[in-house]
């Protein structure tokens, strides 16, 4: 039979780059990864005590509401009063997803209408890209500055007909950078102003090293009815096989979010809501040592890339856990990944999968490491990095 081959939507997406680079690091055993965005640690044990008791529950096998459990929303409404500064009760709502990459592409679906325009800063992350390709959108990439923090005037400068919403990401993957809060702050204002939404993504919200803090841009004033924001457990909860996350959303788009919702998940897995509710009762303090012995790690990867300098340069990343190195060099990113891992076993993101195709740079992500293995780890990038350029 003739294999028929139409052309779709999936065409203009760049393939997922994680998985890519996986594939390499299978052919060669024993290849520390820097490459995948996720933490060492697991999930806190009564999220497992809680799964093991609902699996005795029928209502667990059973479709439950769209938005969420009533009792894992009604404690998010809590967790984001106190922690981010937003009160759900005045003008927006709550969605649980599964994962907070849903999340966007459910806030994408619900905002937009086939060739509208989202802004993207750069470096971006590369799912965000892809959900709106997928909905038949352009993504617009902005420029951010040598220390990839936003420039509002090229925002604004970006802004046209058809331009639907400004995407922020702090602390920010793939840089480490945590935005600041008067940055966020005329972000939200200048959308609110040109009519736009702001799509706050803050799954790394508890992520931040040194003096820096992490502020949320759904709790600036008047910002309910233009702001969604975007959260999720699989980073700070050891959450990320479990697939929760969650949104708040104005008011307004309660219609448009409730079609995507129902026809995407109808709703989020039930037992994984319910191990989120034990992961909340936890709360911050079960990811702050973790995020603890993350700043020291974070340390050794400074310091030891520091040694590369001045042909290897790695503006300040003070949250989440990545660094994103700037390398002095013509040669093809993709093809020094590969190399890394095939000559040094060493796996890091080259930077075009972020839209970083000015230049050569890599992401090194160091979330998964435990302090023995990221001596080795960054020791071996830096001496293939030597080697190579
Ligand atoms: C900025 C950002 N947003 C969203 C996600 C996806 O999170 P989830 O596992 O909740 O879908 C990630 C995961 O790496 C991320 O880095």
């Amino acid at each position: 039979m003739q294999t028929v081959r139409f052309q779709t939507r999936m065409d203009a997406v760049q393939a997922p780059i994680v998985p890519v680079i996986g594939g390499i690091i299978r052919e060669v055993p024993g290849t520390i990864s820097l490459g995948q965005g996720v933490v060492h640690y697991g999930p806190p044990q009564p999220a497992i005590d809680a799964v093991r008791d609902a699996l005795s529950d029928a209502s667990t096998h059973e479709y439950q509401d769209g938005a969420g459990l009533p009792a894992l929303v009604e404690q998010l409404a809590i967790k984001l009063r106190a922690e981010n500064g937003i009160d759900v009760s005045r003008g927006s709502r709550i969605m649980v997803t599964a994962g907070a990459n849903m999340a966007f592409m459910h806030a994408v679906l619900a905002i937009t209408a086939p060739g509208d325009e989202i802004i993207l800063n750069v470096p971006f992350y590369f799912n965000h890209e892809m959900a709106i390709q997928m909905a038949d959108c352009t993504a617009v990439r902005v420029a951010t500055d040598a220390h990839y923090q936003p420039r509002l005037d090229a925002l604004g400068a970006a802004i046209t007909d058809r331009t639907r919403a400004i995407v922020t990401v702090t602390p920010n993957n793939p840089s480490g950078a945590v935005f600041s809060e008067a940055s966020l702050r005329a972000i939200n204002t200048l959308c609110r102003e040109r009519g736009l939404y702001h799509i706050a993504d803050e799954v790394y919200e508890y992520f931040t090293y040194g003096s820096a803090r992490h502020v949320s841009s759904g709790s600036f004033p008047g910002a309910a009815a233009h702001t969604i924001a975007i959260y999720s457990l699989s980073k700070a909860y050891g959450f990320a096989g479990w697939r929760i996350g969650y949104m708040t959303y104005p008011e307004h788009l309660a219609a448009p979010m409730a079609k995507v919702q129902d026809t995407i998940l109808v709703c989020p897995t039930v037992v994984s809501q319910v191990a989120a509710i034990a992961a909340l009762e936890a709360g911050r303090a079960y990811c702050e040592p973790h995020v603890r012995e993350l700043a020291s790690i974070r340390d050794i990867v400074c310091a030891e890339l520091s040694q590369l300098a001045p042909r290897v340069s790695v503006p300040a990343a003070d949250g989440a856990f990545y660094v994103l190195l700037k390398v002095e060099t013509a040669r093809d990113p993709m093809a020094i990944a590969e190399r890394l891992i095939r000559e040094h076993k060493v796996a890091v993101i080259p930077g075009p999968a972020f839209g970083m195709t000015d230049g050569c740079y890599f992401r090194v992500a160091y979330g998964a490491l435990q302090k023995e293995t990221v001596a080795e780890g960054i020791g071996r990038l830096v001496n293939g990095l030597r080697a190579i350029i």
